[in-house]
């Protein structure tokens, strides 16, 4: 019986891992119940796919609309937060001179999926500059929304941002982005299992979440919300059967968008498994304790000579990540010296000259290790 819940994780011993944000990690009775599915579906095939795999489908959206709270039927399974971003880019219909908003701390990938379609379209984005240092999600709030302009046509958002892990005002956004009659698509890849989510109440009219991150589910687990009156426009990236064969549902968004072809979904089934975990280990208690001991180690690293914040600690803009400026240092240099001789997995960026250095804190991290990314940071100096 696993004493700690770092037990419960597939992790390496010996690894100070403080890198939860760049692909999760999985407890093992997740990981059981995705390999059972595996077994049941190479077992019989054509069963599995033909009979078992809607009804089990529909049980894991129900949990997972559930769980995000979304409206019956506004959920669909996706590979993860990239291919919920493409299946919204490539679906709405763009023109020339329209402008998606979007700003500095939006995730790469997602913004080449939208320079694609702008080469396509002529349509083009706006990069809000986000200030540096932040001083407040109001002055946030206002340094995105003061570049919308008549032809903004979208507004793209992460709801926790992956270079900085702050917790963006995108619920705010999204309000007044719905008033303004611009259509919104938020990337929350970092949130099922970071923080509550309410999407009926979210206001967004797209939005895009891992569970393969934070709620600990199999790599492979994620899912595309579309608000009720805004289901209509979005097209799969594959067209397959939609509602044509005999497993179709009565609802011609699930219909087309859930089955693109044959696939292993054994992970997007095994959400249940990550979210009755979650439950069953006291979620809430844990996601507490990660947040003060993020607060701790933002307040430890930013004491030090050659730390800067780039953004106030406050429990509203950041909760089990968090980053911190390196002044002066050289990303990959300051990876390799804590990967060396620290054996600290923690992902460290060059920004201009200086280095961005962000902190995951998942329920099997300790203080201790946290202490020891400090003391390491600490002599560099
Ligand atoms: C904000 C954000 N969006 C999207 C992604 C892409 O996630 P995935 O590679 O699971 O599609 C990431 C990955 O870290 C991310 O941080």
């Amino acid at each position: 019986m696993p004493g700690t819940l770092r037990d419960f994780f597939l992790l390496e011993k010996d690894v100070v891992f403080l890198n939860h944000g760049s692909f999760g990690a999985c407890p093992i009775p997740v990981f059981e119940a995705y390999q059972a599915w595996q077994l049941q579906l190479e077992r019989q095939p054509v069963r599995f796919f033909v009979k078992e795999l809607w009804p089990a489908l529909e049980v894991a959206r129900r949990d997972v609309e559930a769980y995000v709270g979304a409206e019956q039927n506004c959920i669909v399974p996706v590979m993860n937060a990239t291919v919920g971003v493409n299946t919204i880019v490539q679906s709405l219909k763009l023109a020339p001179g329209d402008e998606i908003l979007s700003n500095e701390h939006e995730y790469g990938a997602c913004i080449r999926a939208w320079d694609k379609v702008c080469r396509h379209t002529g349509a083009v984005i706006v990069s809000a500059p986000i200030p540096d240092p932040i001083e407040s999600l109001e002055q946030l709030t206002e340094a995105i929304w003061s570049h919308v302009s008549d032809r903004t046509k979208v507004l793209f958002i992460s709801h926790i941002t992956s270079p900085s892990g702050i917790v963006f005002p995108a619920k705010e956004l999204c309000r007044r982005a719905r008033e303004r009659g611009i259509l919104t698509v938020v990337d929350g890849a970092h949130c099922a299992g970071q923080i509550p989510l309410d999407l009926k109440n979210f206001g967004a009219d797209f939005y895009t979440g891992n569970c393969h991150k934070w709620l600990c589910a199999p790599k492979g687990a994620a899912f595309l919300y579309a608000a009720p009156d805004k289901k209509h426009l979005l097209e799969p990236l594959m067209v397959s059967w939609g509602g044509t064969n005999e497993c179709a549902s009565d609802d011609a968004f699930v219909n087309e968008l859930q089955f693109q072809g044959t696939n292993d979904m054994s992970s997007f089934l095994a959400i249940s498994d990550a979210i009755k975990f979650q439950v069953e280990h006291n979620w809430n208690a844990v996601r507490e304790e990660c947040q003060k001991k993020i607060a701790w180690v933002k307040d430890e690293l930013e004491s030090l000579p050659n730390v800067r914040a780039l953004y106030p600690t406050n429990s509203d803009m950041q909760k089990q990540m968090t980053a911190v400026i390196l002044q002066g240092k050289k990303g990959q240099a300051v990876k390799d010296y804590l990967e060396a001789d620290y054996k600290i997995e923690i992902p460290v960026w060059d920004r201009g000259d200086d280095a961005v250095l962000r902190v995951s804190v998942q329920g099997y991290t300790t203080q201790e290790e946290l202490e020891l990314l400090v003391s390491a940071i600490k002599k560099l100096g």
